[in-house]
């Protein structure tokens, strides 16, 4: 299922960024984050919730989850595209909204039906759930308070951005990088715990400020710093090699944070200069390089599951070829789609196209070597 969801979402995001220049600006973003990201989320939490509270494997019935997200954000891609389809919004936003609560409660029931305490990794999981409900909660609000709606449509915009999408990057990020780099950071587990309430806060905090009281939202700002700050700096000082290194998946995740600190940048400087655009930023500069990291890691796994061998870490190694010049270029397109530069995208939509060849190229190989020796 997950892979299918990767190459779903990959192909989502190409179509959107080449289709950009032609379709609207609310239909390309949500086809990248509510088609493309969204479900392929639901997934990866299906599969890590289970590995956070080490219970066993859900059953096939979950899988139905990514797939009524996605029909949530098809139908919210039309409802934006299509002429008569207004309606779709709110189903869209209504059938999300119940995948939302349907994974944040059988999160809760795993949680309780454990032994011992949950990785603090799952209460990230949980506040990024409760984000997306309550973002999908502001467009359902829109048609009962529609002379609010300026205001619910900056809490949706900002509670999906930095709460849902950012709240489980980060957690996993600061999981996935010391697993890439093969040297476990036995402090991440107090840093999750120690700093989840700085996100959330964060999060709320620009949320609200953006919607109806702009002081807010500064402050927001600067509670966002703290984790992000003490994140990179930790980065530096354990995994400086594998970060500035020509190959592999650390150079993209380690770009994939800094493009989540500089869409916020953007986005707190957009309020004083209107031409820069933080959405450009958070997908070209952040959700990219995301994406495709994280692929590089975890698609040997979800392809194979069980004991890693020499076949998953050469699959590996070709996924992460380049990893690093790949990398440069999605930082390059974020700042230039930040400050308003359509080629921004592009060059980020090229970038991401040279990884899908390359992944493809890599799985065509390495299933010859499974058939070869089986
Ligand atoms: C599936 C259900 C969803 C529905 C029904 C929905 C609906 C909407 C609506 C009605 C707007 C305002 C459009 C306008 O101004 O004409 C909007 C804006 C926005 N939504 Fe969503 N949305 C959904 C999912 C998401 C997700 C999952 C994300 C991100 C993770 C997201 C991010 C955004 C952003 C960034 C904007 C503002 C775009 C801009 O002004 O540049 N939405 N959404
Ligand atoms: C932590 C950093 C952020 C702060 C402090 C912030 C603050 C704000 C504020 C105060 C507004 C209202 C502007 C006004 O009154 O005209 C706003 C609007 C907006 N923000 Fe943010 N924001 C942040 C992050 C982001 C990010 C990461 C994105 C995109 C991914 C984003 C996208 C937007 C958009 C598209 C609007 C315009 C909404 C509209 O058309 O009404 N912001 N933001």
């Amino acid at each position: 299922m997950l892979p299918v969801l990767v190459c779903l979402a990959l192909a989502a995001f190409v179509a959107a960024l080449l289709g950009s220049l032609h379709a609207g600006r609310i239909v390309t973003l949500h086809l990248i984050l509510a088609v493309g990201a969204m479900p392929l989320i639901f997934g990866a939490m299906n599969h890590f919730i289970p590995v956070l509270t080490r219970t066993r494997a859900p059953g096939i019935g979950l899988a139905g989850l990514p797939v009524l997200a996605l029909a949530g954000g098809v139908l919210a891609v039309a409802a934006f595209g299509l002429p008569g389809m207004a309606w779709g919004r709110y189903a869209g936003a209504s059938l999300a909204l119940m995948a939302a609560g349907l994974l944040l409660a059988w999160s809760r029931r795993r949680r309780t039906g454990m032994l011992g305490r949950p990785h603090p990794g799952l209460a990230w999981y949980e506040a990024a759930l409760a984000c997306l409900a309550c973002a999908l909660l502001a467009i359902l609000a829109g048609a009962l308070w529609p002379q609010q709606w300026a205001g619910l449509r900056r809490l949706h915009l900002h509670l999906n951005t930095l709460g849902f999408i950012g709240l489980t990057a980060i957690s996993t990020l600061s999981v996935l990088l010391p697993t890439i780099a093969g040297r476990p950071d036995p402090d991440v587990g107090s840093w999750l715990r120690r700093n989840l309430p700085w996100a959330v806060a964060g999060t709320l905090l620009v949320a609200i400020g953006a919607a109806w009281f702009g002081p807010l939202a500064w402050a927001g700002a600067a509670a966002w710093a703290i984790p992000l700050g003490r994140l990179g700096a930790r980065w530096l000082r354990l995994y400086r090699v594998e970060i500035f290194a020509l190959h592999g998946a650390a150079p993209l995740l380690a770009t994939a944070l800094a493009g989540f600190a500089a869409s916020m940048l953007f986005g707190a400087a957009a309020v004083l200069f209107p031409a820069s655009t933080p959405t450009s930023v958070f997908v070209a500069g952040f959700l990219l390089p995301l994406v495709s990291g994280a692929a590089s890691q975890l698609l040997p796994v979800w392809l194979r599951p069980g004991v890693q061998g020499d076949w998953h870490a050469a699959l590996r190694g070709r996924l992460g070829r380049y990893g690093g010049i790949r990398a440069a270029l999605f930082c390059l397109g974020g700042i230039a789609g930040g400050t308003g530069r359509e080629w921004g995208l592009l060059l980020g939509a090229a970038t991401l196209l040279w990884f899908m060849l390359q992944a493809l190229a890599a799985l065509m190989h390495a299933n010859a070597i499974r058939q070869e020796t089986p």
